[in-house]
């Protein structure tokens, strides 16, 4: 059995169903259901008795440890954080909370575990999934991030999970708890809140709502399709060296004003919008405080060692994005309700 933290949000549901899709143990599935935990991601386990949904919190130390009692994980795979940027720069309290206090609980509980294994104790792993925001932001020439580029962490999200990061490689140095983290570029696909860029776009297009783009729209990201980020971990879960960290991602640079304009064209192409063009649609708004500029990751570590590199282009990618969107409208009512709406009005007034 393995322990996965934050399986009902959006890579860890992803996770969740490619790793039983490909003959994984057992899943119990530990998630605070916060507005971006959703049972609806993970409905096609509904009565499977491989999987199983515990909802509790990882900062509730005694729900965490109550877990490992109960289920004596062979390993844990840690998705549960808070993961929106703009968020943590609203409200950064949360942030500290469940990234890097939750975190603590879970090495301490983890360690107490591990510790007590006798048989097991070779193979059991703690894998931490991390972000490539933890290096900062590079200039347009830079070489991009690899696994020792300093830390330099410019958003509380940043900085909360450079915290966790530094909590996990501390439990491997001190104590040998057999850790592997993997810093990650940013991931799109299905059943990704629309909070975050793509799936932000895609359904404000659909509503015929302008599309923020944020300062000149020239920030770069690297990005990385769901379902490949979910092969890698499964590598690194089966072959990762313990106390090594993996960097994971597209090897897809894009400006997000070209990811937008290419939303656009693959919207018209699937769902014509009569005389209008969803171009006319994007508006640029004021900039994200401390924007990074552009992140970048150099893969050639897990691509040597473990043999993983993406399969999905961004293009073929988008396309299967922009299809999910359009054929699960009944999880997209289910998002765009409760508190996520409460949210947005809160703080943007409405979006
Ligand atoms: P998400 O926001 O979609 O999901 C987070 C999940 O964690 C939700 O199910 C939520 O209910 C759960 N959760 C939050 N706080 C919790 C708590 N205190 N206790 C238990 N569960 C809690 O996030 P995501 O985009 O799927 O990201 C998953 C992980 O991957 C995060 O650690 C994030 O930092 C990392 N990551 C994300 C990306 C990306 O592009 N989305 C890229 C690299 C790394
Ligand atoms: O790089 C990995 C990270 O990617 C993950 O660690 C985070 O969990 C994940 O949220 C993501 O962070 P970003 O801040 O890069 O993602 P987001 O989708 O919020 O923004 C992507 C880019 O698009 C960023 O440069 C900001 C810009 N943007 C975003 C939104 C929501 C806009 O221009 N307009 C928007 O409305």
């Amino acid at each position: 059995m393995i322990l996965v933290t934050g399986g009902a949000g959006f890579i860890g549901s992803n996770f969740i169903l490619d790793w039983l899709a490909h003959g994984g143990e057992p899943v119990v599935n530990f998630d605070k259901l916060t507005y971006a935990g959703n049972t609806l991601n993970v409905a096609a386990l509904d009565g499977d008795s491989r999987y199983r949904l515990v909802r509790a919190d990882i900062c509730d130390r005694d729900a965490v440890e109550r877990a490992f009692k109960e289920h004596g994980p062979r390993a844990v795979v840690h998705f549960a954080a808070e993961s929106h940027v703009d968020r943590s720069i609203h409200a950064p309290a949360d942030f500290i909370q469940t990234n890097v206090v939750g975190t603590f609980n879970l090495l301490e509980a983890a360690r107490a575990h591990w510790q007590a294994l006798e048989a097991e104790k070779q193979a059991f792993r703690f894998l931490h999934v991390s972000t490539d925001e933890v290096f900062g932001s590079l200039g347009p020439e830079d070489p991009a991030f690899s696994e020792t580029t300093p830390y330099a962490p410019n958003s509380p999200y940043s900085a909360s999970k450079a915290a966790s990061d530094h909590l996990v490689r501390a439990y491997h140095h001190t104590y040998g708890l057999p850790v592997v983290t993997t810093n990650c570029s940013n991931n799109y696909g299905p059943r990704q809140f629309p909070e975050k860029l793509i799936p932000l776009m895609i359904l404000n297009a659909l509503a015929g709502k302008p599309l923020p783009v944020y300062g000149d729209g020239r920030n770069v990201r690297d990005w990385l399709y769901v379902g490949d980020h979910c092969a890698a971990i499964r590598r690194v879960l089966e072959r990762g060296r313990p106390g090594e960290v993996y960097n994971i991602g597209g090897g897809a640079e894009r400006k997000n004003l070209d990811v937008v304009e290419t939303l656009c064209d693959i919207l018209g192409e699937l769902r014509s919008r009569g005389a209008g063009r969803y171009h006319d649609l994007v508006t640029f708004v004021k900039d994200r405080p401390g924007h990074d500029r552009r992140y970048a990751m150099d893969t050639s570590k897990i691509e040597a060692e473990l043999g993983w590199r993406p399969e999905e282009s961004l293009e073929s990618g988008l396309r299967k994005t922009v299809r999910w969107y359009l054929d699960n409208a009944d999880w997209v009512a289910s998002v765009q309700t409760g508190a996520y709406r409460n949210w947005v009005e809160t703080n943007y007034g409405g979006r």
